[in-house]
């Protein structure tokens, strides 16, 4: 089976297009190359389209395919181009959805649990969104787009994934948007202390990202189009991810608090109710933030320890 990733030299991207491998698919990557790095493709047996999905003729060349897994959007949540953000999470989208819709082939998108906003925890599909910023707003119209097909006769199959916080191998090139893992870990391994906002009790639900690979490759297996959410259910703390890190690196460093700048808009607890995908895949994440930590500094950020 011939499976597109559209971001797949992304973050992401990347680590669907080796689980699809993996799993004996026969991967595509498209992406424009905007935010992401060769060096997480460059190791993975997939052909190479370097094109811009604001552009509708890039469709008109592709080579035949079987199912389209679409990752790539503006993810930095900090940049200040509501235009960009827009012409490429939903314009792009637009884009894909139609080339799957005429192609009558599924389609598996990347939704974000920043659709949600602060709203209650734990986070259903169906609860009243509530975004922050233009991302998490271009995200939910997505979905929205998305949702219309959902009941109409003759349509592929289209799933959207709302991710909660994701972080893992191939993050690097992320800068300011890369995980808290990421940043907390990088400043623990020269010795700092870890700064987090007062007091380090806000909670997220962290997933690695091997897990949410695993996830969004089996929803191609869907019998019916809607939105799941991909999360671990559990709602860890900034404290919890210094105790895991000290603790793999064998340190002691405590955390350094400060006020949080974007207290106005900033999401203090997630936790996804993962029902949905749980019912309708089986879906259990492998595993826990401790193992998810472990794997990723054993494996793949300092391999000498
Ligand atoms: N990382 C997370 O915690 C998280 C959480 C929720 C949702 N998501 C969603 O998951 C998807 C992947 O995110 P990521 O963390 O891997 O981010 P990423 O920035 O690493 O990946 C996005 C990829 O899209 C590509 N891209 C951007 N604009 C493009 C365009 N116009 N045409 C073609 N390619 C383009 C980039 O070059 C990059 O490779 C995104 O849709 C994101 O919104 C991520």
């Amino acid at each position: 089976m011939r499976v597109l990733v559209t971001g797949g030299a992304g973050f992401i991207g990347s680590n669907v297009i080796r689980a699809l491998i993996d799993e004996g698919y026969r991967a595509y990557c498209l992406d424009d190359f905007s935010h992401a790095d060769f060096r997480n493709i460059y190791e993975l047996p997939c052909d190479v389209i370097t094109a811009d999905i604001r552009d509708g003729s890039v469709f008109k060349k592709l080579p035949r395919l079987d199912a389209v897994i679409h990752e790539a959007a503006v993810t930095d949540t900090t940049i200040d181009d509501d235009n960009k953000m827009m012409t490429v999470n939903l314009g792009g989208f637009k884009n894909v959805l139609e080339y799957c819709f005429k192609k009558k082939i599924p389609l598996v998108y990347a939704s974000s649990a920043g659709v949600y906003g602060d709203g209650p925890s734990p986070m259903k599909e169906a609860q009243t969104p509530h975004p922050l910023n233009i991302y998490s707003y271009s995200k939910l119209m997505c979905d929205r787009l998305a949702g219309a097909y959902f009941s109409r006769r003759g349509t592929p199959l289209v799933v959207g994934l709302r991710y909660f916080n994701v972080y893992g191998p191939g993050e690097y090139h992320k800068g300011v948007s890369a995980s808290m893992i990421y940043h907390l870990y990088n400043q623990m391994k020269s010795n700092k202390n870890p700064r987090v906002f007062k007091f380090g009790e806000q909670k997220r639900d962290f997933i690695y990202v091997k897990d949410v690979a695993q996830a969004t490759v089996s929803a191609l297996r869907m019998k019916k189009s809607t939105i799941m959410n991909v999360g671990t259910s559990f709602a860890r703390s900034f404290n919890d991810i210094i105790k895991a890190i000290n603790d793999v690196l064998g340190k002691n460093l405590s955390p350094e608090y400060f006020d949080n700048p974007y207290s106005l808009v900033y999401q203090n607890h997630t936790e996804a109710d993962i029902a949905r995908i749980k019912n309708a895949l089986g879906f259990k994440p492998r595993y826990s933030l401790e193992e998810g930590i472990g794997d990723y500094i054993r494996n793949y950020l300092d391999k000498s320890l």
